[in-house]
């Protein structure tokens, strides 16, 4: 018997991975009024890597800790380095799809205190890395898709593995853990689209429990 229709593992070959689709669906208009918030209090800007270019995916966050980086290196911030001050709280919409995302992929714990909100523009990619400035990998990575659709790559614990792509659309959630837990990941290049509520853009959510 399925319990959740919704949660569908994409692979066999990637346990650990759950996909569920249109997950977000429901929750659009609070989660896009609740967007419209944080990045009032903290703007997207584009950050620095530590070899001194820009990330084409501009970026901001909201909870305690924020995930930054600048020619320093990668790191968790409590203050946001543009405005100096805290980071808007987690919106309440965010974190309880976060939490109902972790439980149906069998996370009953999930208390993320960092969400990275990244905007992606038509071009705007991120090659593949891992997720590893979190202190505790038990904790799942829970992943929110918004606005138009991309095509997101899971690697293997390897850089050089082979990449699965695998196509994310508005109000999909990723949840990874456990083995797949540090498997590396990206996004292709942003294809040109427009979707009705975000334009020309694609938004994603990423929650974690950073610190
Ligand atoms: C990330 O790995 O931080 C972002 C992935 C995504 O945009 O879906
Ligand atoms: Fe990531």
């Amino acid at each position: 018997m399925d319990l959740f229709g919704n949660t569908t593992p994409i692979d066999t070959a990637l346990a650990g991975v759950s996909l569920l689709k249109g997950f977000a669906l429901k929750d659009e208009a609070a989660l896009l009024a609740d967007l419209a918030s944080v990045i009032t209090q903290a703007p997207f800007r584009h950050m620095i890597t530590p070899n001194g270019f820009a990330m084409s995916v501009a970026m901001s966050n909201c909870g305690a800790l924020g995930w930054v980086t600048d020619r320093q290196g990668y790191r968790y911030a409590n203050l946001d380095p543009l405005t100096q001050k805290p980071w808007p709280s987690i919106p309440a919409s965010f974190l309880a799809l976060s939490q109902a995302a972790a439980l149906v992929a069998g996370y009953a714990d999930f208390t993320p205190d960092a969400c990275l909100v990244n905007r992606y523009q038509t071009g705007a990619r991120m090659g593949l890395h891992q997720d590893k400035n979190e202190r505790d990998f038990t904790q799942p990575i829970v992943s929110v898709s918004l606005g138009v659709p991309a095509t997101f790559q899971f690697g293997g614990l390897k850089r050089t593995d082979k990449a699965l792509n695998v196509p994310l659309y508005h109000g999909d959630v990723v949840v990874w853990g456990g083995e797949a837990r540090l498997r590396y990941h990206g996004i292709l290049p942003l294809k040109a689209s427009t979707h009705p509520a975000l334009g020309d853009v694609r938004i994603n959510l990423t929650f974690r429990k950073a610190g």
